[in-house]
């Protein structure tokens, strides 16, 4: 079983282009925690992946929250990796899944793997840039061929995390400040159709009278709602404006 998080589709392209080299099945965990199934009981023998994006040098919030609910089944049989998934920098988020883990069963993944790929976090990047993200996916590509061969044969490879304690916090404090979806604005163009409130895993919006409103103060800040907007009207502070939206061309939503 190989567990994805995406909200933009390059963990679930990575997902699925492993799953198909060493014949197991990609399962959404974004889908699996809208509908309240939140165990992870890979049966003896069978590998588990991870593949996750990295939100400020960590996990997601949705990610850390469904591990921490989930009832976790492992034992030495069972070959454990994670791929994750970056624009720029990797941060810490090896570590902090093999924190959850230990906790859950005593035991870490075997390998992590590093891959990058197109930076989604469109406050800070500007995606209508095409000569950026072909040249990401196409480096993405390269890399995840070595990262599947690697995974075939179990190779068993730890990596550090990329940033110090203090460094690692600092991060998920800014990470936490800037969930909360005041943030989130529409434009004029919303024509009501709904596609961000179905995009989102945590059921955070709702359309009344025809536009989106935020339900909680914060959310994991994966930014699908944004990406997926037909009519490109949703920002996330003013720095998104301008900055086109993304979705990963080889994988479908
Ligand atoms: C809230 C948020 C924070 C992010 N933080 C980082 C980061 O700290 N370092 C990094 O390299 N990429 C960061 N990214 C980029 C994503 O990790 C990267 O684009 C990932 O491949 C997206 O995966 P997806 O397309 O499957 O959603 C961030 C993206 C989001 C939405
Ligand atoms: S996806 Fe865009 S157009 Fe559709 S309701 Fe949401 S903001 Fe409006
Ligand atoms: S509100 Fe938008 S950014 Fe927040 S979790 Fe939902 S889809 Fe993701």
């Amino acid at each position: 079983m190989i567990l994805y998080f995406s909200s933009t589709g390059n963990c679930k392209y990575t997902a699925e282009r492993i799953a198909a080299r060493t014949d197991d099945r990609a399962v959404s965990l974004g889908a699996e925690y809208k509908s309240g199934n939140f165990d992870i009981l890979p049966d003896r023998g069978e590998p588990l992946g991870f593949v996750l994006p990295t939100y400020f040098g960590g996990l997601p919030s949705i990610v850390t929250d469904h591990l921490e609910r989930a009832e976790i089944r492992l034992d030495d049989s069972n070959y454990v990796y994670t791929v994750d998934t970056y624009g720029f920098h990797y941060g810490n988020v090896a570590a902090e899944l093999a924190k959850l883990l230990h906790e859950k069963t005593g035991r870490e993944q075997d390998a992590d793997f590093l891959l990058q790929s197109v930076d989604n976090w469109v406050p800070n990047f500007d995606l209508t840039d095409s000569d950026y993200v072909q040249s990401a996916l196409k480096k993405a590509d390269e890399l995840l061929e070595q990262v599947i061969s690697d995974i075939a044969e179990r190779k068993r490879v730890r990596i550090r995390g990329e940033w110090p304690a203090p460094m690692h916090l600092m991060m998920k404090k800014a990470y936490k400040g800037a969930s909360r979806t005041k943030n989130f604005t529409v434009s004029n163009k919303c024509v009501g159709c709904g596609k961000c409130a179905e995009q989102c895993p945590l059921d955070v919006i709702t359309v009344k009278d025809g536009r989106p409103v935020w339900l909680k103060k914060r959310c994991t800040l994966c930014l699908g709602c944004l990406h997926v907007c037909p009519e490109n009207a949703i920002a996330y502070t003013k720095a998104t404006v301008g900055h086109g939206q993304y979705y990963n061309p080889k994988t479908a939503r």
